[in-house]
């Protein structure tokens, strides 16, 4: 069975202030972490070892995911003291465990991507190219702000492309790699290695067989405030969700795609639109909250009028998206 890496160490600066005091992955999108999410769609996929690959605010994923064992998954977390960059970090990690012997594949996971794209079939399509690494690409309108990926009429991948203004063509990587431990052995221990601009294309210079596994399903990279909000909209709909132990008074409106985590509470005759809103958030009555960010355990007093901000029980700073 496929073992699974999180990549999830990032500073993810194009996020802040949101990543202020919450890593990327671990920040809510429907009211689940990006990370938990993931994990249930690599169990979906037959994978139940992940190690989560932790550098930034790495203290904050243990609490909540532990061993594991509430998802019916053995997780174990690798802590880089400085961040390793992807390569590193991918290299990092599966030196907590015997890698170098294992015989069956890893599969790579950026931990900012939301995707549900077939992670099975792409083990599979893997396996019966012989391949040593296997991206996810995914074919987007306007390639030019991506490094785009070539591959001949087998999917095998002939190159890896910058930015470009005239892009070769529109398939890009998505963020989700199977690799053969050879492949995790070539990277270099405790160097900072970019797996996108050092590891892949050296291994398509060396001639070793990479393919490209293409799948167009829903795929949102979080990696922005907006894109963030985007994700958490295309879950929730056009109304609102709440979680467990969440009351809402008398005559208030939330719409938008809001999400409302568990334990908060929201006065009466509030107005809520297209908003983040954490586990046990207090909300007086008679407030009005616009696309906005409320982190856990944040109180808003009566008549409180929130729009494009980011609160948590120590800040008050604007947003934009
Ligand atoms: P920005 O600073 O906004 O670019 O975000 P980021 O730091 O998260 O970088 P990027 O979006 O390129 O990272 C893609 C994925 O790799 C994210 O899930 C990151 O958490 C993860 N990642 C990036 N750099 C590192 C690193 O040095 N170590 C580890 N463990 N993960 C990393």
């Amino acid at each position: 069975m496929a073992i699974g890496i999180l990549l999830v160490g990032g500073m993810g600066t194009r996020l802040k202030p949101l990543t202020n005091q919450t890593p990327k992955p671990m920040l809510p999108v429907g009211g689940l972490p990006v990370t938990e999410r993931q994990l249930l769609a690599a169990k979906k996929a037959g994978i139940n070892s992940v190690i989560l690959a932790t550098s930034y605010l790495s203290e904050v994923f243990t609490p909540y995911f532990g061993d594991g064992s509430k998802w019916g998954m053995k997780l174990l977390y690798a802590v880089e003291k400085e961040p390793l960059g992807t390569g590193g970090a991918i290299r990092n990690a599966a030196d907590l465990i015997d890698f170098a012997d294992a015989t069956e594949e890893f599969v790579i996971f950026n931990g900012d991507v939301l995707s549900g794209h077939d992670i099975a079939a792409q083990i599979a399509f893997h396996k019966a190219n012989k391949a040593d690494a296997t991206l996810h690409l995914i074919e987007v309108a306007d390639a030019r702000a991506f490094g785009c990926v070539p591959t001949d009429s087998t999917g095998r991948v002939l190159d890896f492309l910058e930015k470009m203004e005239n892009p070769v063509t529109n398939a890009i990587n998505a963020g989700c790699y199977v690799f053969n431990p050879s492949v995790i052995s070539q990277i270099p221990e405790g160097k900072v290695v970019s797996i996108e601009r050092e590891t892949f294309p050296q291994l398509v210079k060396s001639a070793r067989p990479v393919f490209g596994y293409n799948e167009q399903s829903y795929w949102l990279d979080i990696g922005t405030p907006a894109a963030l909000f985007q994700g958490s909209r295309d879950i929730v709909g056009e109304g609102f969700i709440a979680g467990s132990g969440s009351v809402i008074g008398q005559n208030s409106v939330i719409t938008g795609g809001t999400s409302i985590g568990q334990g908060s509470t929201i006065g009466a005759n509030c107005k809520i639109t297209n908003s983040i809103i954490g586990d046990g958030v207090s909300i007086g009555d008679n407030c009005s909250i616009a696309d906005s960010f409320i982190l856990h355990n944040s109180h808003l007093a009566s008549a409180s009028e929130i729009i494009g901000k980011y609160i948590s029980p120590t800040e008050n700073l604007p947003i934009s998206l």
